[in-house]
């Protein structure tokens, strides 16, 4: 019988997501951080992974799960949001991480080129494995998705 365990992902959430579903609706939907969560939870277990899925409106903590992630060998989902247009520290955080060989796929809920210029950049995207932006939740489960068969744990 295979007893193995799934493989921990930590899905890390970057300022103001923490209020999804009242925060401009009409460009993040009406679904709570909550809900958001358990997407996580099920899309994971799906995939023969465990989602731990964290949000923080502070970049230093941030940045202390990224080095966390390295430590403990954990592949990262990240949506700095808005630390993604001008945060050096959260880049350099994340570069550790695929430093390390581990897959980091940034992701957005929106998609920020279609949206204001100032989010037109990502300094996150250069040290990331890839990024998916514009699927709203299914960002987060086409991230676990491409992490799943990184790893070979895919089930689906
Ligand atoms: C976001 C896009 C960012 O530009 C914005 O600052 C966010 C959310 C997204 O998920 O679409 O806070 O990362």
């Amino acid at each position: 019988m295979n007893e193995q365990q799934p493989t921990p992902v930590l899905v890390l959430n970057g300022p103001n997501l923490a209020r999804l579903g009242s925060r401009e609706p009409d460009k993040y939907g009406s679904l709570d951080f909550a809900h958001l969560r358990v997407f996580c939870t099920d899309r994971a277990r799906a995939l023969g992974l465990r989602a731990e899925t964290r949000v923080t409106d502070d970049e230093a903590e941030l940045i202390a799960w990224l080095g966390e992630a390295v430590d403990g060998h954990h592949p990262v989902v990240l949506n700095p949001a808005a630390f993604t247009h001008y945060s050096y520290s959260v880049r350099d955080a994340a570069a550790q991480v695929t430093g390390a060989g581990l897959p980091l796929v940034e992701v957005h809920l929106t998609n920020p080129t279609s949206r204001e210029e100032f989010r037109h950049r990502s300094v996150i995207s250069g040290v990331a494995t890839g990024t998916i932006a514009g699927f709203g939740f299914h960002s987060y489960g086409l991230a676990l998705a491409a992490i799943a068969e990184r790893l070979g744990t895919g089930v689906e």
